[in-house]
């Protein structure tokens, strides 16, 4: 499917054509409780929920709502999902999953370059609840051979991952998966499902950081899961009883964002690009990790399975902590913050954000001099200009 379709798709995907007050846009039905006529519809409720199957009506937000509920179809329709479970961040769609699926004894597979608080997730929490990871490289099927155990129940990943952009090949992941009978999770919130649609490559579950490419404007936290019934009900009764489900507002927020996914994925690409190129050509800069660039180690595989390669371009400045911060603070266009994905350009050095002590960093991986740019929808021109003037001055 070209952009054009997922623009289609991105539009009118998941909505009625006819809406409640004959409105154009989706209502956000903004209540914590559905109420009942009397208390036989309460008992016509209870059973037709006692006989399986989806709810016919809605009961109390914290289990859906209709707002939420547009927003799940238009998300499972774009990832080519059976169903989308929406949630209150993407931190809440990873640990409930995560919660639902695996039980006290099981053993994960995680890989090893990743969004922090997820490691620290599995590190530090799922191994207080008995639940053990064992962290394996992105591009070592023999290694995820070796740190299988009779109990492991499940692998996870990012693609592209949070800040070094590594790309899983998604053909071995789910190769490896059936032959040891695993479940697969892939958060795809870098690239979107402009750009990727695992579960085409037959990956269980699919989770975003809606907050990033998806809310795209930088005034959401949502995070969703998308993939079949089976798996997504289980899930979804856990949300019930934890709470993390997202609200009416934010799930509006994140369908008016949806509706401008594909051409703003399509600028957020091309600016990547074009600033990749850029400060790989560039001397006061060391490294630079995009998927399209030939020196980038996934490139062969992201060339097979991407179609664009997102806005997020991480680089190591040639200098140390302090001339690394002086470079970020020298850059008039970007914002400086922890988030990526939205319409305004962002702009972090991870060492500075990740933790004070240099030790921790190292272990880590992360480099005291990385910058993670997060480009917006500007002028690809302006933001080179922009990097142009802060190098010159470091
Ligand atoms: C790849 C990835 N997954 C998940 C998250 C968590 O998302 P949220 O901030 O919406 O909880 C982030 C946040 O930066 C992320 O980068």
């Amino acid at each position: 499917m070209n952009t054009r379709c997922w623009s289609t798709r991105a539009v009118h995907a998941g909505e009625d054509k006819r809406k409640p007050y004959s409105a154009l846009t989706i209502p956000i039905v903004q209540t914590s409780t559905f109420t009942f006529a009397n208390s036989s519809e309460i008992l016509e409720f209870m059973h037709s929920k006692r006989n399986g199957g989806p709810p016919p009506r809605d009961e109390y937000s914290r289990y859906s709502n209709p707002t939420l509920r547009m927003a799940e179809h238009k998300l499972a329709a774009l990832e080519g999902g059976e169903r989308a479970l929406l949630f209150a961040s993407g931190m809440a769609a990873i640990a409930t999953t995560l919660l639902a699926l695996l039980s006290q004894g099981d053993h994960l597979l995680m890989v090893s370059d990743g969004y922090h608080r997820t490691t620290e997730l599995a590190r530090t929490y799922l191994s207080c609840w008995g639940i053990e990871t064992t962290f394996v490289p992105i591009d070592q099927p023999e290694r995820w051979e070796v740190a299988l155990r009779p109990n492991t129940r499940l692998m996870f990943t990012e693609t592209p991952t949070n800040p070094y952009l590594r790309v899983m090949d998604l053909r071995a992941l789910v190769d490896f998966a059936r032959r040891h009978q695993l479940l697969t999770i892939v958060d795809s919130t870098f690239a979107t499902p402009v750009n990727l649609r695992p579960l085409e490559y037959g990956v269980n579950l699919v989770i975003h950081s809606a907050t990033k490419y998806l809310g795209g404007h930088n005034d959401l936290l949502a995070g969703v899961v998308i993939g079949p019934a089976e798996i997504l009900n289980q899930i979804e009764k856990l949300r019930g009883i934890l709470g993390t489900i997202s609200n009416p507002n934010e799930a509006y927020l994140l369908i008016r964002g949806l509706k401008t996914l594909a051409l703003r994925i399509q600028r957020q690409n091309e600016n990547g690009q074009r600033v990749a190129e850029y400060l790989a050509s560039h001397p006061r800069v060391c490294r630079v990790y995009y998927p399209s660039l030939p020196s980038h180690p996934d490139h062969a595989v992201a060339c097979r399975q991407m179609s664009g390669f997102g806005g997020v371009v991480s680089f190591e400045i040639d200098g140390d902590f302090a001339r690394t911060a002086r470079f970020i603070d020298l850059l008039r266009i970007p914002y400086i913050g922890p988030t990526l994905g939205g319409v305004e350009s962002v702009v972090q050095q991870p060492a500075a954000l990740f933790s004070l002590d240099p030790r921790e960093r190292a272990e880590a991986g992360i480099r005291d001099n990385l910058v993670r740019y997060s480009l917006g929808i500007e002028d690809a021109n302006d933001l080179i200009g922009d990097l142009e003037q802060a190098l010159a001055q470091i």
